[in-house]
């Protein structure tokens, strides 16, 4: 029998999250919508748990450079200071590098961003996975009043106001300026944002020297020890829901973040699953967890080592693990992360 069943069998979106940030609805209970991911992973097994990126499908390149451009527009926020490339910069592995993002009137979030790059690979998006596609997602930023504070007619009235963006939608979308369309042109951006050709996706396809020694044990310990119980697929997560606290729980949040009472908020507790991250862009993106608890990949790692499989890594193991996860980022557009 799998040593990992008993990991797996806990598998389901089920639960509910109460998050502040990026949604238009506060908090979903996403009990009824169970979503059953079997995953059998046999470390000793040939097939490899974790895939290379794909190159992206044939996307439009006018709704690319259409959404490109409208997910560095500051007009979709109430106040025009905010684009989503102020929460997820691409030049910082698609996040701001930040404890929390700061929306419209320098209003703090309530959880850590995660990365843009790579998103279209994910099952479902958010930590609590509410919304079903990057289409859906795209609702909660623009409405939220942290963040970008403004609605749809607000959006569509200052789009339309601008005649160079109504050449740039009559040109693809016969039914023009629309929430639709204007989602369509954002989501087929981010899904162009894979970051392919990694050293990690090389040594993968067969080129053994693409990655060093070090960065290979890094990856026999990631196998042995099971992080890729949770860590897998093409994105290196993604694609599963999971408590942070498998075994034993851990308070992450800073002491000075929890209420004057001492008690627990709500992102503490950890009953709560959350979607396992990809971990393709973590060395670009500090610091770590939904609530930003861990500032560098060291700790990260160690805290995942002690309460998702009860096991103390050693300072070596660390470095180890650490610098495998420095294999995984890529090249997009051309660029190398
Ligand atoms: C004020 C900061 C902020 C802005 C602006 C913002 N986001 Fe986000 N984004 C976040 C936070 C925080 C989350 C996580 C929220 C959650 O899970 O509850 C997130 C989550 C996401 C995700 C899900 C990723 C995943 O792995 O689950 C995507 C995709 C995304 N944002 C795209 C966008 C797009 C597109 C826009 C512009 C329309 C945008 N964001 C604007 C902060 C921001
Ligand atoms: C039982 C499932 C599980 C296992 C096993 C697991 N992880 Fe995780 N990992 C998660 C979950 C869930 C989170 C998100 C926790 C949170 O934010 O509350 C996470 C988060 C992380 C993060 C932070 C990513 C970010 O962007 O915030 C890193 C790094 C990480 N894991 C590395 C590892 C390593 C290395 C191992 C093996 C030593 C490992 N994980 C084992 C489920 C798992």
């Amino acid at each position: 029998m799998n040593k990992y069943l008993s990991i797996f069998s806990a598998v389901l979106v089920g639960g509910s999250l109460v998050l502040s940030g990026c949604s238009a609805e506060p908090s979903v209970n996403l009990a009824e919508s169970y979503l059953s991911v079997s995953v059998s992973i046999d470390p000793k097994s040939d097939v490899e748990p974790i895939q290379p990126i794909p190159f992206p499908k044939a996307l439009n390149p006018q709704k690319v450079a259409l959404g490109d451009r409208l997910f560095h527009e500051a007009r979709l926020s109430h106040d025009n200071t905010i684009a989503c490339s102020s929460c997820h910069d691409l030049a910082k592995g698609g996040t701001d590098q930040a404890y929390r993002s700061i929306g419209i009137n320098g209003q703090m979030g309530g959880i850590n961003t995660p990365t843009v790059y790579n998103s279209g690979l994910n099952i479902r998006q958010f930590w609590d996975g509410r919304a079903r596609t990057l289409e859906d997602q795209i609702d909660g930023p623009t409405q939220h009043p942290a963040e970008m504070g403004s609605n749809w007619p607000e959006i569509i009235g200052k789009i339309q106001k601008d005649p160079s963006y109504q050449k740039a939608f009559s040109a693809i979308y016969s039914e023009g300026i629309t929430p639709t369309t204007i989602k369509n042109a954002i989501a087929t951006f981010e899904r162009s944002l894979l970051t392919t050709n990694s050293r990690f996706d090389q040594y993968l396809q067969g080129n053994k020297q693409a990655i060093t020694d070090l960065e290979q044990k890094g990856y026999s310990l990631f196998n042995e020890y099971g992080c890729v119980a949770c860590h897998q697929g093409a994105n290196v997560g993604g694609n599963l829901f999971q408590k942070f606290g498998v075994f034993g729980h851990k308070d992450t949040a800073p002491k000075k973040y929890r209420n004057p009472q001492g008690k627990k908020n709500e992102h503490e507790g950890h009953t709560h699953m959350v979607k396992v991250p990809s971990l393709r862009m973590a060395v670009l993106t500090p610091p770590y967890f939904h609530d930003g608890s861990a500032a560098t990949l060291q700790v990260a790692v160690r805290m995942m080592g002690q309460y998702q499989l009860r096991r103390q890594l050693t300072e070596e193991e660390i470095t180890a693990i650490v610098a495998f996860l420095q294999t995984l980022s890529g090249q997009q557009h051309g660029h190398v992360l």
